[in-house]
C-alpha cells in the first residue's frame, strides 16, 4: 500500500523525467505497475525500491515504461495524414520531406506516414521519418514491426495487403521498403540538446502526449519542437491539444477541416 508520501516521491520522479503530471486518481494504477516492478526486482522494501529508482538508470527507464500510456494504432486521426498528404503536394518545403513523429510509441504513426508519403510521392527515397519515444518497450516493438489485429483495424485493407507480410493468423510484419525509412530513438521531448541531434523537420506529428502535461512542460516541449523545424514547417497535434492562443511560435492554419500549426519565421514574427 502506497503511502501519500510515497505517491507525492513517484509523482516527483515522474513529472521530472517525463514531464507527466499524475492525479491521485492514478494512485491506485502506479500502485500496481509499482509492485510488480518490485516483485520482478526482488524488492520488498518501498525505501529500497525508491533507492533503486535514483540511483539506477535501467531501474528508472523500466518504471517509466511501466506506467507510460502507449495506446496507438495505424491511421490513427486519419484527417492529419490527409492534410500531410495534401501539404506535401501543394507546398514544397524542401528534400527529402522530413518527418517527426514524437512520441512514436509502438511505430503505428511513423509507419502510417511512411505509407502515405511513399502513395503520394511514388518513392521511398523522397522521405524519411524519425520516431522517438521515452519508453525503450515500446521501441523494440516498433523496431520488430510486427503487429496485431487491433494495430491494423483502420488501416485500409489494400495497405496492409501491399505493406506488410503475414507472419500468422492475425500478426502482420511491415516491409523493408516502409521499415528501412522510419529511424527510432530513445530520447525525451523536454531534452533540448538530444531533439537538436536529430536535425530540422518539415513536418513534426506531437500527438497525444502533451494533454498529459502542465503548462510549464507543454511549454518547454512547443519550444523545443519549434527549434527542430524548418521555417514554414507545420506541427500537428492530437485532437484533444491545443496551442496556447498567445503563442507567437506558430499560427493555426485549417486545412481541410483540421487545425494545423504553422512554424512562424524569427523574420516573419519581427513584422
Ligand atoms: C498515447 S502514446 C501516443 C502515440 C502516438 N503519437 C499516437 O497518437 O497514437 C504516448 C507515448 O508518449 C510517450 N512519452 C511519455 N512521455 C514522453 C516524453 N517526455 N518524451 C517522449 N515520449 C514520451 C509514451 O512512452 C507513450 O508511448
Amino acid at each position: 500500500m502506497l503511502t501519500q508520501l510515497y505517491y507525492d516521491t513517484l509523482k516527483r520522479i515522474i513529472y521530472e523525467n517525463t514531464g507527466i503530471v499524475f492525479d491521485e486518481r492514478k494512485k491506485y494504477f502506479v500502485e500496481n505497475r509499482v509492485s510488480e516492478h518490485m516483485e520482478e526486482l526482488g524488492i520488498t522494501s518501498l525505501k529500497e525500491y525508491l533507492f533503486k529508482l535514483k540511483m539506477d538508470k535501467n531501474v528508472l527507464k523500466d518504471f517509466i515504461s511501466k506506467i507510460t500510456v502507449n495506446e496507438t494504432y495505424f491511421y490513427r486521426e486519419y484527417y492529419h495524414l490527409k492534410v500531410l498528404a495534401r501539404l506535401v503536394q501543394t507546398e514544397s518545403l524542401g528534400y527529402p520531406v522530413r518527418v517527426l513523429s514524437i512520441p512514436c510509441s509502438t511505430g503505428e504513426e511513423p509507419y502510417s506516414i511512411a505509407i502515405v508519403l511513399n502513395e503520394v510521392l511514388g518513392s521511398p527515397t523522397k522521405f524519411e521519418i524519425t520516431g522517438v519515444d521515452i519508453d525503450k518497450n515500446a521501441l523494440a516493438k516498433a523496431k520488430e514491426g510486427t503487429y496485431g489485429r487491433r494495430s491494423v483495424s483502420r488501416l485500409p485493407s489494400q495497405y496492409l495487403e501491399k505493406y506488410f507480410y503475414k507472419v500468422d493468423e492475425g500478426r502482420w510484419k511491415i516491409k523493408e521498403i516502409i521499415k528501412k525509412r522510419v529511424r527510432f530513438y530513445e530520447g525525451n521531448i523536454l531534452n533540448r540538446l538530444f531533439l537538436k541531434g536529430l536535425g530540422k523537420f518539415h513536418y513534426v506529428f506531437c500527438k497525444n502526449l502533451l494533454i498529459y502535461f502542465d503548462d510549464r512542460a507543454r511549454s518547454q516541449a512547443i519550444n523545443n519542437l519549434y527549434d527542430v523545424m524548418t521555417d514554414g514547417g507545420y506541427l500537428f497535434l492530437g485532437h484533444a491539444e491545443s496551442l496556447s492562443r498567445s503563442s507567437s511560435l506558430f499560427e493555426p492554419v485549417r486545412i481541410e477541416n483540421s487545425i494545423v500549426y504553422r512554424k512562424v519565421s524569427e523574420d516573419e514574427d519581427e513584422w
